[in-house]
């Protein structure tokens, strides 16, 4: 990622890349479990928060990031700003990039928002959700899970779960997990794929069951109900019978393998309430790493651009 200025998408990142990032985020980690976790690393640094849709722990971790790394943080609710009075999405960042920032972290419903917000600033943009496109850090934060529990991710198999259509947080997956060599199954029925999965490095099936015994990670996606135009599912109920996580199909799972998802869960729709409770769900875990991973890539971007050496003394 060295030199790199945005993180809009996972396809922008290579392996190396990738390594490099949750090499960092091991030295963030450790900083986030000192008494005082904070480091003068983004010290003078401003950034700005555009989250144009919900959101609990992307726009939390982010900013808990960004307070552990001494940057300010210049806050913006959508919902009390003059975008209810009609500026556009250009004249808003127009509008904060002219009060000068160095960064800015942006979620929107449109898909490729963040690309085009890259036009319009200096500032470093760095993707939280766009659309049905993509979550880059989410799926950062999957991987460093993923391998703080199983090594190598290398020749691992991932099964991604239910509601792939509308989600980024599975576009982003397939694409991370695939790059560190692991082999990548989405599981849904057909009205929950998009309509062509041509070029992408995954293999498809609609059962389970047919591969919950074998899998290393099982990595539910929640049921996009406000991004449904129809109904994809007959009921919630059939759908959890067939697709969810049920306690049933956990028993079966490797003893070793993990239980993913990204949040917020539908209990009882993608998983069952007690599964999500089990030692091998590492749900809470996603979280807690979703800072430290985040540190990492708001210091990458805005940080000295000093190898990645002189960047690990720099947070000692
Ligand atoms: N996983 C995730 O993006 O959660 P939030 O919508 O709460 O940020």
């Amino acid at each position: 990622m060295s030199g790199m200025q945005h993180l809009l998408s996972m396809a922008d990142l290579d392996r190396d890349d990738i390594e490099q990032l949750l090499n960092l985020t091991d030295s963030f980690a450790e900083v986030s479990a000192r008494q005082i976790p904070k480091v003068p690393a983004l010290r003078g640094k401003t950034i700005a928060w555009l989250f144009y849709e919900d959101s609990t722990r992307t726009r939390l971790s982010f900013e808990t990031a960004a307070k552990r790394l001494s940057a300010d943080s210049m806050n913006f609710s959508v919902g009390s700003s003059s975008i209810n009075k009609g500026e556009s999405l250009r004249d808003t960042v127009e509008t904060i990039s002219a009060m000068g920032v160095d960064g800015i972290v942006v979620r929107h419903r449109g898909a490729g928002a963040p690309q085009r917000i890259t036009q319009w600033t200096d500032a470093c943009v760095v993707n939280a959700g766009d659309g049905w496109h993509q979550h880059p850090t989410q799926a950062l934060l999957d991987l460093y899970t993923a391998a703080h529990h199983l090594g190598d991710l290398d020749g691992r198999r991932i099964a991604i779960v239910g509601d792939i259509k509308h989600s980024r947080v599975a576009r982003s997956n397939a694409i991370g997990f695939a790059t560190m060599g692991a082999d990548v199954t989405f599981v849904a029925p057909r009205t929950l794929l998009p309509p062509s999965l041509e070029g992408w490095p995954v293999t498809v099936t609609h059962d389970l069951d047919e591969v919950i015994g074998e899998v290393d990670i099982c990595y539910l996606l929640r049921m996009q109900l406000e991004r449904q135009e129809q109904s994809v599912v007959p009921t919630l109920r059939e759908f959890h019978e067939e697709y969810g996580l049920t306690a049933a199909r956990a028993a079966r799972m490797r003893d070793d393998a993990l239980i993913m998802h990204p949040g917020p869960m539908n209990r009882g729709v993608e998983i069952a309430g007690e599964v999500a409770d089990r030692p091998n769900a590492v749900i809470t875990e996603q979280v807690t790493n979703g800072i430290a991973v985040r540190m990492a890539v708001l210091y990458l971007l805005l940080g000295s651009g000093l190898d990645l050496v002189d960047e690990r003394a720099h947070v000692a």
